[in-house]
């Protein structure tokens, strides 16, 4: 992709004394690229319009139009060129992260708990970011920090042996294990001695019990057995399931460090570091001597500084967890870590659910799995109503009822709350997964329909319509959009931006007949495709599918 920010810079520079790449910005109804010169005046005793008019006169850049209005130096590239320009480039083959190693934490599931609703946000943008990373050219690392330490599995253990056995555990799994769960707390509440009981059994897991650790172990397996068919069906991956537990006897480590720079202080029999007026102190171990999340927090921090020598470690966790990181990367800042600076906690809002009925909630707990094959359903649904013929139809609709969620979840900015409505995400009208992946269907078959076989040689003079053009103009600079997505950890750039091609691409289709003959046509067909290469690509960057036919 022709770098025309660069381009007006140089050219422009010799014209405007003090100019600098940050003056040149993006767009708007007028031009491509535009400097207001307002900020020239003082050093070049002319009026900004003078100021303008004049370097308009002046400037020749190669490609693009210079033109002056109202104090603004305006640039309009010429669309042949910039048609071109998106034809001689590849899909997807701007590597500008090549080398750098990017760790990112997401869905990181709790042992013997449900996968849940509350799953999905830290699940997709974590998972979107992934690929997102890897497409750039980063070497990403996915990790699922999974809970699985704590007192609550001693409870478990206990509860188990109570009240369940083994032939149910087998039969039903976590929900099982979640009555389970239930039942511990409702009855230790009456009968101190379930307290008890529970933590001599953690101590036996901690300690290596063979018993305790096989049930433990158990527990954990059905947790993930879980966790995984939802993996399957979100298309996200891993590269790392080591949890907490792995951690624990690595605090130590930690804490020689925090005694090395005076840095661990003993309160009420405590272990702390302590932060400042503006925030409570790190807790590091308990008067008993367990250890803390944010302790083990810290041990999975240098481990993946030492393993995998990131350049960034991003923790995609709800902005309910905002102090503890804060927290967290400050207490590596006092240690004197210089890396504690390439740490991000990527931040989510809130997810509710409308429309939902109440009978697929299990335990008062809305499974995400659930979720996905409601959405399904009604996805197979609208398209047996479309299109009954069509083939491979269970497939499809998959497809289409997932990525209605995940497109919806990563629609809008990770920070704002969402209320997520099904029928508003299988709107196949409506700025939604399902409309993305209709549209790039509809490519599909009119390049099938047309016999088009790809890799043409176009005109692009062909494509400077104003219809065609924008479709183009969208298209070309994508890899762009991908990078800021990166920058900003924001998925939704990505998805956003696929709309408005799909949108664009609607209004070509509507206004240039596409079956018009001769090169005019096979300039359409070659924008057509590149729109649903496109569409595919970027949809397979927000972990959706992208069906050829729907
Ligand atoms: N399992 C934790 C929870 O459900 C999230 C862990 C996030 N990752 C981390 N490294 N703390 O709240």
């Amino acid at each position: 992709m022709k770098d025309y920010k660069k381009a007006i810079y140089e050219g422009a520079k010799a014209a405007l004394p003090s100019l600098e790449p940050t003056d040149i910005q993006a767009a708007d109804a007028f031009c491509d690229y535009c400097i207001p010169c307002f900020k020239f005046a003082k050093v070049l005793r002319k009026s900004p319009a003078a100021i303008a008019s004049e370097a308009a006169a002046a400037v020749v850049i190669d490609g693009i139009g210079v033109t002056a209005l109202n104090g603004y130096l305006n640039f309009t590239v010429e669309r042949e060129g910039l048609v071109r320009d998106l034809f001689d480039g590849g899909i997807g083959a701007y590597k500008p992260l090549d080398g750098k190693t990017v760790c990112i934490d997401y869905s990181s599931v709790n042992i013997a708990k449900p996968f849940h609703i509350g799953h999905l946000m830290t699940t997709v943008i974590g998972g979107s970011l992934y690929k997102i990373y890897k497409a750039l050219g980063a070497n990403a690392v996915g990790i699922n920090h999974l809970g699985d330490f704590g007192t609550q599995f001693g409870g478990l253990i206990s509860a188990y042996r109570r009240w369940g056995d083994e032939k149910r555990l087998d039969e039903r799994g976590l929900d099982e294990l979640l009555e389970l769960y239930v039942k511990y707390h409702s009855e230790a509440e009456k009968d101190a001695e379930l307290a008890a009981e529970a933590r001599e059994w953690s101590q036996k897991i901690e300690g290596g019990d063979e018993y305790s650790v096989g049930l433990f172990k158990k527990f954990k397996a059905i947790t993930l057995e879980q966790a995984k068919k939802v993996y399957a069906r979100l298309n996200i991956e891993f590269d790392s399931y080591l949890g907490e537990s792995f951690y624990v006897d690595k605090v130590g480590g930690v804490e020689q460090k925090l005694i090395d720079k005076d840095l661990l202080k003993t309160s009420d029999g405590a272990k702390i570091v302590e932060l400042g007026d503006d925030m409570p102190p790190a807790l590091i171990r308990r008067s008993d001597g367990a250890s803390l999340y944010i302790a083990r927090d810290l041990a999975a921090a240098y481990y993946r500084k030492q393993t995998y020598d990131f350049d960034k470690c991003l923790y995609v966790v709800a902005s309910h967890q905002a102090l503890h990181f804060k927290q967290l990367f400050k207490v590596l800042g006092l240690l004197g870590e210089r890396w504690a600076e390439d740490m991000v906690h990527v931040s989510y809002g809130m997810v509710s659910v409308d429309g939902m009925a109440l009978a697929t909630r299990r335990g008062n707990v809305l499974y995400l799995n659930d979720v996905l094959s409601a959405a399904v359903e009604k996805a197979a649904a609208i398209i047996d109503e479309r299109n009954p013929e069509l083939a491979d139809k269970a497939r499809v609709s998959e497809s289409v009822g997932v990525g209605a969620v995940v497109f919806d979840a990563l629609y809008d900015g990770r920070l704002k709350d969402k209320n997520f409505s099904l029928a508003d995400a299988l709107n196949f009208d409506g700025e939604t997964g399902p409309y993305v992946q209709y549209t790039h269907a509809r490519c599909r078959s009119v390049l099938a329909k047309a016999g088009y076989s790809g890799a043409q040689s176009i005109d692009a003079a062909l494509l400077v319509d104003d219809e065609a053009y924008e479709v183009a103009k969208l298209l070309w600079d994508f890899d762009d959009v991908v990078y800021n997505a990166a920058l900003k950890y924001e998925p939704s750039f990505v998805s956003r931006r696929l709309v408005k091609i799909c949108q664009a691409f609607n209004r070509f289709y509507n206004a240039d007949r596409i079956m018009c003959g001769g090169d005019m046509q096979t300039a359409r067909l070659a924008l057509t495709e590149r729109v649903a290469d496109t569409l595919a690509y970027g949809l397979s960057l927000i972990l959706l599918d992208a069906p050829e036919r729907m």
